[in-house]
């Protein structure tokens, strides 16, 4: 334990230490099964109920109506920027707050139309748009696509959109961090590697007119189809059966720590308290504007890449990890999903309260 660190990284990130203690009891043997969870045929009936698990804490967390449904993909969330051309079709359109979102559109403008109509590029990703002045997709848009969280740039919606068209959300870095009503989403996605679980496995929450009726061209392979991976319980394949589980852990400790709304209050008291220290600092200015400040990715410069590099290295000293800032931004980011503990949130403002370049 004293070798673990105060764990910043964007992905893959912190995990709960219960999840982790629940996997290691799993790797040699998996609650009677007389194998552990990794060794586990994906058809038996041990691990169809760590799939229903899995799939029931999501659906208890996000209060999912029948009309909608959980699929466990493969391929990360960059498969999506793909799928989601492929199945709903062309003339998509697409809000650009940063990289992720960017990768989406072109992705999809590879496989059919799809427009961008909003983008922040310009100021440098500081800003997702406000909600009084949302842009609109154009009539006879097939679906809207957004970003909800900018790992990268750390901006991050504070309101779901309204929308003309289906809305499509990518929910990588901010999925189980707030109740969201699911109804209003077509689709959203969200590889698991930062707030969810472990790398390798996507959650989807999907409209069921989406996964049960196939949209798109019929040169469309059938891996790639909602409806194939619905219709097979996410098991056309061999699905990432630990990553399932871990999935399944990491949301029955989200249900143990007062669900999406704790997960919210413990979001907002973190990073608010790293934005006051920020705001305060005389070295310090944040990245992102102040309505779009995002509550997982803290990103902040400081007045030189020398003093950015001396901060870096007491914070190693300090038994820190994953703070350099993504290499398209610099400077510095505190990636504090839900397993980050408020105490290395603490021991972060302290080592800044300390540091005078
Ligand atoms: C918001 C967002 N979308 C998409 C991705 C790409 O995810 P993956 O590597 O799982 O494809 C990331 C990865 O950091 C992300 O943060």
């Amino acid at each position: 334990m004293a070798k673990r660190r105060h764990n910043f990284n964007a992905g893959p990130a912190a995990l709960p230490l219960p999840v982790l203690e629940a996997a290691q009891a799993s790797l040699f043997e998996h609650g009677g099964a007389g194998a552990g969870i990794l060794e586990l045929s994906h058809r038996s009936a041990d691990f169809e109920a760590v799939a229903d698990d899995c799939r029931a804490r999501i659906g208890d967390l996000y209060a999912i109506p029948d009309s909608h449904e959980v699929l466990f993909l493969q391929g990360g969330a960059s498969l999506q920027f793909a799928m989601v051309p492929y199945n709903f079709g062309p003339g998509g359109a697409y809000i650009d707050t940063g990289t992720w979102s960017s990768k989406a559109l072109a992705e999809a403008r590879i496989i059919a139309t799809a427009e961008g109509i909003w983008s922040s590029a310009e100021g440098g990703y500081r800003a997702v748009p406000e909600e009084h002045a949302q842009p609109k997709a154009p009539e006879g848009a097939t679906y809207l696509h957004y970003t909800a969280n900018n790992t990268i740039y750390g901006t991050e919606y504070h309101y779901v959109p309204e929308a003309d068209a289906p809305l499509v959300c990518d929910m990588s870095s901010d999925f189980m961090s707030r109740p969201v009503d699911v109804s209003q989403f077509a689709l959203l996605y969200a590889g698991a590697q930062k707030n969810a679980g472990p790398a390798g496995v996507t959650v989807l929450i999907i409209d069921k007119r989406y996964s049960r009726t196939f949209r798109g061209s019929p040169t469309v392979p059938k891996i790639l189809r909602y409806k194939t991976q619905a219709e097979k319980g996410s098991m056309y394949n061999t699905p990432n059966t630990f990553g399932i589980f871990a999935v399944g852990q990491v949301a029955k400790w989200v249900q143990d720590h007062g669900g999406l709304e704790g997960m919210a209050k413990r979001a907002e008291a973190k990073a608010g308290a790293l934005y006051a220290a920020l705001d305060a600092h005389p070295l310090c200015t944040g990245h992102a504007v102040g309505h779009s400040r995002s509550r997982m990715n803290v990103t902040w410069r400081m007045q030189s890449e020398a003093q950015e590099a001396a901060f870096l290295a007491a914070a190693a000293d300090a038994g820190m990890m994953g703070l350099r800032g993504h290499r398209s931004v610099g400077g510095l980011r505190a990636s504090i999903y839900n397993a980050v503990e408020p105490a290395s949130v603490e021991a972060l403002i302290d080592l800044l309260a300390r540091f005078e370049g």
